[in-house]
């Protein structure tokens, strides 16, 4: 018996356009910037093991219970925990995920806005003949300037604005709908260009000869908040999408096949970058800068270069649009849902208050940049206070929820869409719900903190 219906609610409609829309959601800056950026802090080969491994082991099993939350619940993060758990104060874990949303929010535009800026640049030829210490100091000069990135920044808000206030099947799904492959085109084209490059089997052997010896709490810690971070969970973006869902759509299937997707997309990532981070003589551990000083060196050795540059940063552009507005998702639904505000005025609201703190983000690495917590700047602070905490302990708890407070009997029902599918492995899966995911999560997170 489905517990919740709301006929008139919006809703994806196809099973292509949910996938795409998680798939636009999960894949994103997490995938081509942020991921080549910590798996180069945190020494290479054996983080990609362990980051795979809780892919498998933690991100589709998070996944796939924000998704049973969301379809279950009909409502928001917020809200769908106050319909499954009514009177509880579960609903706690939605107010976190707005935070978190706010947060990511504020970073994520950041870095967009650098990428908005290199479009402008690729099309302009910028990096033409430039040696590759050039293209370094035309970055550093760039990010830590005012202005400019706070233009960008604001444009790409704006842009994500605009598409969360034309709602989910106008908005959402027809942006994320088409531009995916073509991305995974290009990227393939580059890690082929950048494996052939002199010099590029040091990248390889870095990405992919795991050396456990540098492996300490704080790689682990890296590890959990780069999976969470790239599959979109722990902050309830997918129980949002998932209340989207319709209840004839097969849930565990598409958890699995936008987790493929993601982490085959960030490997591809990996394989394009590290193997002209070593050819170019770059440090792969230079941080958040690392794509942007990168990737023009393997464009200036390509025929056609220019073009596939200016397609490379659009596509990126439209990939962190797709992510961006499933952050913003989350606020706006709920501000519509349990505040009663109009779309409008609810988007209008979430991206003024989400666009106040990303200016800080961005003026960190210039202005502010001496400003810092624990050698961390603003945007340091907030990225590794949403990432590597703020959705760990979400995923935690919403394990927990379907693991431990949902009647089991229910979660069956979701993921058999009332018995019509077969659902394999649910013994398995109960299992991990119940013990290893919660346990594993619990011990990362909280052995880095030094609590245990
Ligand atoms: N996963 C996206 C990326 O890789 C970012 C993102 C979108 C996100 N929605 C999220 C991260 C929700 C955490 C939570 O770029």
């Amino acid at each position: 018996m489905a517990k919740f219906s709301d006929e008139g609610r919006d809703s994806f409609t196809s099973k292509f356009g949910i996938v795409c829309a998680a798939a636009g959601s999960a894949i994103g800056l997490g995938n081509i910037w942020r991921f080549p950026y910590v798996v180069g802090d945190s020494g290479g080969g054996a983080f990609l093991l362990i980051y795979l491994g809780f892919i498998v082991l933690l991100g589709i099993p998070v996944m796939l219970s924000e998704f049973i939350i969301g379809r279950r619940g009909q409502r928001n993060a917020l809200g769908s925990f106050k319909r499954l758990a009514p009177g509880k104060s579960w609903y706690l874990v939605g107010v976190m995920g707005i935070v978190a949303a706010f947060m990511i929010l504020a970073f994520y535009s950041t870095i967009a806005g650098w990428t908005l800026h290199y479009v402008i640049q690729s099309f302009a030829n910028s990096f033409a003949g430039k040696t590759s210490a050039e293209i370094n100091q035309f970055f550093e000069s760039f990010h830590t300037r005012a202005l400019m990135p706070l233009l960008w920044q604001l444009i790409f808000m704006s842009m994500t604005a605009w598409i969360i206030f034309s709602g989910v099947k106008k908005g959402i799904e027809k942006y994320t709908k088409v531009l995916m492959p073509f991305l995974v085109l290009l990227l393939v084209i580059m890690a082929i260009r950048s494996v052939t490059l002199p010099g590029a089997k040091d990248g390889l052997l870095f990405l992919f000869k795991p050396d456990f010896s540098a492996v300490d709490s704080g790689v682990l810690l890296a590890a959990l908040g780069q999976a969470f971070f790239s599959l979109s969970i722990g902050m309830g973006a997918l129980i949002t999408y998932g209340s989207y869902i319709r209840k004839h759509n097969n849930l565990g299937n598409i958890s699995v096949q936008v987790s493929l997707a993601d982490t085959m997309i960030a490997t591809l990532a990996g394989v394009a970058i590290f193997p002209a981070v070593f050819a170019f003589g770059l440090d792969p551990a230079e941080g958040p800068g690392l794509i942007f000083t990168v990737l023009p060196n393997i464009f200036q050795q390509m025929p056609g270069g220019y073009f596939f540059s200016i397609t490379f940063f659009v596509l990126l552009a439209i990939a962190a649009l797709t992510s961006s507005i499933s952050i913003l998702e989350v606020v706006v639904a709920y501000l519509t849902e349990e505040l009663n505000l109009t779309r409008r005025k609810a988007t209008l609201m979430a991206i003024i208050a989400a666009a106040f703190v990303g200016v800080f983000c961005t003026l960190s690495f210039g202005t502010l940049k001496n400003v810092t917590i624990k050698e961390l700047h603003i945007f340091g602070m907030l990225d590794f206070t949403a990432s590597n905490l703020l959705l760990p302990l979400g995923g935690l708890l919403i394990v927990i929820f379907v693991g431990w407070y949902m009647k089991s009997s229910d979660v069956k029902d979701e993921l058999s869409n009332k018995g019509v599918l077969k659902v394999k492995l649910f013994d398995i899966l109960m299992f991990i719900l119940k013990f290893i995911a919660p346990l594993a999560i619990a011990i990362v997170l909280f052995d880095s903190l030094g609590i245990i």
